[in-house]
């Protein structure tokens, strides 16, 4: 459900690559993005819907939420009501309550809910795991994890006219870079530690000015087991310039050494009392293997390795309540009216 940028790019090829599922059906009440949606998969046999009884009837067993997030309550409302589990993108719902019905409504009906954390199915985050379990870095007391980029721009041209960037409104009008990209690292950060959170503070920098929702944030946490996780997000680092660069990494510090990965450097190595080890860069998302994961889930019934209702409730929970308590802060310390 939705055949927006995720689903032409992420979701739908992943399935396409995943042996035991059929990409059957696809809906949006958009007849462009169908129409583009179409245009992206020559030769692939899909059928579109606009109509969603008729998507419900098309004989589909399982449905991923890719549409935009205020549509996700509805849209898993209805799988629910047709009995089908669902994989729903992040952020899950616009508010604690909306997710917290969407989890009643889909344990109501025993159907599993899997929130779509496509970073955690990555090479990189994967063997960080493994590392981390194994204690080839001790015990994790301090991480931080970064990710500055400009959201594909501030601006996009179109016949040698200049318009704001409607892909990067969109984003900071649904609650800018910790609500949108930040809760893929807070997920990171709970699961890589098996730790929960306990405390956090949250403070923000409005480089773009122009929307309610901070365009730069930090993020610091603290779990349960004592450990610290600093996240750093920014939507707006080089948002304007001709040449924008990104930067992505993640900083696992533990009592026996250190795991440091760098997207943009396509390196990753480990650092410890006995050794070195540089291990093989990857991207930071994954989606074929999270649909790997969630095909074998389908098949078998276990769910237990996947990003559940609660982990998506959690992070969202923690990345927009710190969002809000930053703006609110801005605000009063600043006499700000309501942008
Ligand atoms: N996991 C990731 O790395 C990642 C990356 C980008 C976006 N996302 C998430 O994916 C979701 C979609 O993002 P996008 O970039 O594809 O946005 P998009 O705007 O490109 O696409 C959204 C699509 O949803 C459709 N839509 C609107 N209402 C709908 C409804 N009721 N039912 C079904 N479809 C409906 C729209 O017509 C549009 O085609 C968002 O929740 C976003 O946060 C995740």
């Amino acid at each position: 459900m939705g055949a927006g940028v995720i689903a032409r790019f992420g979701h739908a090829p992943a399935i396409l690559q995943t042996p035991g599922l059929v990409l059957a059906s696809v809906y949006d009440p958009s007849q462009e993005s169908l129409a583009e949606f179409a245009r992206t998969h020559p030769g692939v046999e899909v059928e579109t819907f606009q109509d969603r009884n008729a998507f419900f009837a098309s004989g589909i067993s399982a449905v991923s939420v890719c549409s935009s997030a205020p549509a996700h309550l509805s849209n898993v409302r209805e799988a629910a009501a047709h009995g089908l589990p669902v994989l729903c993108e992040k952020p899950l719902a616009m508010t604690d309550a909306d997710i917290a019905a969407m989890i009643g409504l889909m344990e109501g009906a025993h159907l599993p809910l899997v929130a779509a954390f496509c970073y955690r199915f990555a090479p990189v985050a994967q063997s960080i795991k493994h590392l981390v379990d194994a204690g080839a870095i001790g015990a994790v007391r301090s991480m931080r994890l970064i990710y500055n980029w400009n959201l594909h721009g501030k601006y996009s041209y179109e016949n040698g006219e200049r318009h704001e960037n409607p892909y990067r409104v969109g984003r900071m009008l649904e609650g800018g870079p910790m609500v949108d990209c930040g809760v893929h690292q807070i997920d990171l950060a709970r699961w890589w530690t098996g730790s929960e959170i306990t405390d956090y503070t949250a403070h923000a920098a409005w480089v773009d000015e122009e929307f309610e929702a901070p365009s730069h944030m930090w993020l610091h946490m603290d779990h349960d087991n004592g450990c610290h996780t600093a996240v750093e997000m920014s939507f707006a680092y080089t948002h304007t310039a001709k040449e924008p660069i990104s930067m992505f990494t993640y900083d696992i510090i533990g009592t026996d050494g250190i795991l440091h990965y760098d997207r943009e450097g396509w390196k990753f190595e480990m650092r410890n009392g006995t050794e070195t080890v540089r291990m093989p860069g990857s991207s930071e998302k994954n989606f074929v293997g999270m649909y790997h994961a969630w095909a074998r889930a389908l098949r078998t019934g276990d769910f237990s390795g996947l990003p559940n209702g609660r982990d998506g409730m959690v992070a969202t929970r923690t990345a927009r309540t710190a969002t809000e308590e930053c703006i609110a802060r801005h605000r009063s310390a600043h006499k700000l009216g309501k942008p």
